[in-house]
């Protein structure tokens, strides 16, 4: 029987069953990059500390780069025996250099090995999740760019509310996304420590330089505690709670397409790349893609809840539980970007019709908060009274058969005498959008400084 490499005690094989539980590789295998990259880090310090010798540290360095040609052509293929990656690596490495490959693991452990790959892992994707934000981001400016004044019927309870104009909801989901945005990059900036050099629990009598390694990796410095550090996975459950409230927010988004794309809505089209056919209608073209995005949002939020409650009885420090640690988030990394790349095609491609939505604007009398207002600005009433006299006065268009923006104005006077001929203009739905001129709000002015602003926010984000 052959001696397991880290099994000093073991002296019988494994059980079949055992290794299935417990080997992590048919996973982990996913962390090669990192995990070299750690490993070359590592040895050019130990040489720098004089903890081994040159030419042992020339050997591992050029074995670590075979191995990682030998995994990328596929000659060495990570679907054996091994328990998890580090062992995998570390096996072929010693095949390869021989003893000097038995010198890599000195100061450290599995411990911070996994804390490390895993560390950076998370932090690279949360970086190209933020740059595919980035770009979704710009897809809302664009958009809104192009349909500044196009207006939509803004909606509570999924009611028809007030007039407002497309530019201003498509800043909206800016908005939200920009919020994201600026979480995944407050969560990269948080953990951006490095975890190489605290060994298993309690550091190492090895004169190890940890700045050494934590500058060579990318980091900003070493972790401050190591028993906090080779147990500490918050970096990972921060991703996963910044993807699902991302998704969260695709997942509306997608609702809102949907609804958007029916025929009783017809405000968008979806691009015919993104709507899929029924096997049995001749007719039909489906939204799948949205559908399936907001599909998927659901596994997003499993996967958060699963790593806290993996996290949440544990005991200083490393425990095997949190082996548990990357499947969610490998599936939430994959999800989110996925998600995220085809979004941005779907918004880049949908079509606007900017008929139907101002059509729809004439619908639902959305501009009776207006008629309120002139009665407080132009006639001097209380709010509270004026609204009940444009509730009476939406009963007698509704009798008439007609939206309150169609009233003449001598059915509006005799609908309430206060009402003047000038009420006339104010009910127009697109006097209606513009009045809302307050900071924020969706006149053309505000929407105009909204998106000015957004713009130089994102330029600036693009540097940063
Ligand atoms: N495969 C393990 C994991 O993913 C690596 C760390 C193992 N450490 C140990 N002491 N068993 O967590």
């Amino acid at each position: 029987m052959s001696k397991k490499i880290a099994s000093a005690r073991i002296q019988t094989e494994s059980s079949e069953l055992l290794k299935e539980l417990n080997n992590s590789l048919p996973f982990d295998r996913v962390l090669y990059r990192e995990d070299i990259e750690g490993s070359k880090a590592h040895a050019s310090m130990l040489m720098h500390q004089g903890i081994i010798s040159k030419e042992d540290y020339e050997k591992i360095d050029r074995g670590l780069d075979q191995v990682l040609e030998e995994i990328e052509s596929g000659d060495f293929s990570l679907e054996g025996d091994d328990e998890d990656i580090h062992m995998a690596i570390e096996r072929r490495l010693t095949e390869i250099v021989g003893d000097a490959g038995k010198r890599l693991h000195t100061a450290r452990s599995r411990n911070d090995q996994v804390a490390l790959d895993f560390r950076l892992y998370v932090l690279r994707h949360s970086r190209t999740i933020a740059d595919l934000l980035l770009d979704l981001i710009e897809s809302f400016v664009d958009t809104a760019e192009r349909h500044k004044d196009v207006l939509l019927p803004g909606m509570t309870h999924l009611q028809h509310a007030q007039p407002i104009n497309f530019a201003y909801h498509m800043l909206a989901y800016a908005s939200m996304f920009r919020r994201d945005y600026e979480r995944f990059v407050d969560s990269h900036d948080r953990n951006n420590l490095s975890p190489l050099g605290c060994a298993a629990l309690a550091g190492t009598p090895h004169p190890i330089d940890r700045e050494m390694t934590a500058k060579m990796l990318g980091f900003k410095a070493p972790t401050l505690n190591c028993l906090d550090t080779v147990s500490d996975r918050d970096f990972a459950l921060e991703l996963l709670f910044n993807v699902a409230t991302m998704m969260m927010h695709i997942s509306r988004l997608s609702e809102e397409l949907i609804l958007w794309s029916t025929s009783e809505f017809s405000f968008v089209k979806l691009s015919d790349k993104h709507a899929t056919g029924s096997s049995i209608m001749p007719q039909k073209k489906n939204p799948d893609i949205p559908e399936l995005l907001r599909g998927k949002t659901g596994r997003t939020y499993g996967n958060l809840i699963s790593l806290l409650t993996v996290m949440k009885g544990l005991p200083l420090a490393y425990n095997k539980d949190t082996q548990e640690d990357k499947e969610g988030v490998f599936d939430s990394v994959r999800t989110a970007e996925i998600s995220l790349r085809v979004l941005k095609e779907m918004i880049d491609e949908m079509r606007i019709d900017r008929e139907a939505m101002e059509a729809a604007c004439n619908r639902g009398h959305l501009t009776a908060t207006d008629l309120a207002d002139y009665l407080v600005k132009r006639v001097g009433l209380p709010f509270r009274d004026a609204y009940h006299i444009v509730g009476s006065v939406v009963n007698y268009a509704e009798e008439l058969g007609k939206d309150i923006s169609e009233l003449t104005a001598e059915e509006l006077q005799r609908a309430d005498s206060r009402i003047g001929p000038e009420a006339c203009a104010i009910l127009d739905s697109r006097a209606s959008m513009d009045a809302r001129n307050s900071e924020g709000g969706t006149g053309s002015e505000p929407t105009r400084m909204q998106l000015e602003r957004m713009k130089r926010w994102l330029q600036e984000a693009r540097q940063s």
